[in-house]
């Protein structure tokens, strides 16, 4: 795979139908030119992804919305997109009819995101066109951080364009915009108190039937490491014996853990920097042949805590006792 920083190369890749895979604020995303739906179908093709999951759509400027949504906008889009973007918020609203099926998997409506990485912007920007990208990995497997992250799941990939480590460490927020206000799609990088500064915040329910998803790629199982990951809800129900398992806490449970190998996602408690570790660590745990089993502490779930209490549960959900 070539890997680099040169965004013009990679902008050439995108017009020519390739696929580049490059850093956003939030995750590695795995792009295409969004009106070029052979180019597009190669997406699902490399990530193994079903064709049911749409994509998001990444633009530059906010101008590139009036060719994606349909006419006229709600006004709750320009008022989340002046508030939010560029950044990590993704607005699911009606398609407008030039975006192709395959990217909405043909639903009426599509999510647009404007990502403030400025690798991502300079590269739509070169591209000339928005570009679909949904993150870099394996469908169902660790999202990545970090251009490592991409190379070891991915091998079809045209160029990796390498911008280091990712700002966030979760996913974008997705939102819908309703009638009466907007519809928590998906937790992440925004959170629901920093939305409703501007908008009605719907109730969620989190708990969807996977028969009748509201948003077709919030399924129970996702973001699943190579190793069984279990969560902790109460340090004190884990009964550890020596073993092969590894043990992500906070700095100030490592105590309680004396035989264990421990890890930490933050040296001070941050949950912002518990989110930008969260899948780095992941990923090294399932790399390391002394690891058999990973176990990992639940955290609170404020703020940004709630996107990766969100990846936790779906990352270990199908390893559940
Ligand atoms: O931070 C991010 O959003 C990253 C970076 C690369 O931008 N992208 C990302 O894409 O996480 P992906 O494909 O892994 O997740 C997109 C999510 C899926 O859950 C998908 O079902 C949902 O967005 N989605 C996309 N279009 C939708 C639509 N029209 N209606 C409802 N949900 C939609
Ligand atoms: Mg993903």
């Amino acid at each position: 795979m070539i890997k680099g920083n040169d965004v013009e190369y990679a902008a050439k890749c995108i017009k020519e139908g390739g696929l580049v895979a490059f850093p956003t604020e939030t995750v590695y995303g795995l792009g295409a030119d969004a009106f070029n739906a052979r180019a597009v179908a190669r997406i699902f093709a490399e990530k193994q992804r079903p064709e049911f999951d749409p994509l998001i759509v990444h633009i530059s400027s906010v101008r590139q919305i009036e060719e994606l949504f349909r006419q006229p906008v709600d006004e709750k889009v320009y008022r989340l997109a002046e508030a939010f973007w560029p950044g990590p918020l993704t607005i699911v609203y009606k398609r407008s009819d030039s975006v192709p099926d395959i990217v909405t998997s043909g639903l009426s409506t599509v999510a647009v995101r404007m990502p403030s990485h400025p690798l991502a912007a300079k590269l739509i920007e070169l591209s000339g066109k928005p570009i679909v990208a949904p993150s870099a990995n394996r469908f169902g497997k660790l999202s990545p951080t970090q251009a490592s992250h991409v190379e070891k799941q991915l091998d079809g990939i045209d160029y990796l364009l390498d911008g280091g480590s990712t700002e966030f460490g979760v996913e974008s927020t997705v939102v819908m915009i309703t009638q009466n206000g907007v519809r928590i799609l998906r937790p992440g990088a925004v959170t629901a108190e920093e939305l409703s500064t501007h908008v009605d915040v719907l109730d969620s329910e989190t708990d969807y039937d996977d028969r009748d998803l509201p948003s077709p790629g919030m399924l129970k199982s996702h973001y699943a490491p190579r190793k069984p990951l279990y969560i902790i809800n109460k340090p004190s129900e884990l009964n550890y014996d020596e073993g092969d398992g590894v043990i992500i806490v906070s700095e100030e449970e490592r105590g309680l853990y004396e035989n264990a190998i421990v890890r930490s996602l933050s040296k001070t408690g941050d949950i912002q920097e518990v989110a930008v570790n969260l899948f780095a660590v992941l990923h090294q745990m399932e790399d390391d042949d002394d690891v058999s089993d990973i176990y990992i502490e639940a955290v609170k779930e404020k703020g940004i805590g709630k996107a990766v209490m969100d990846r936790i549960k779906k990352a270990a959900y199908s390893y559940k006792k």
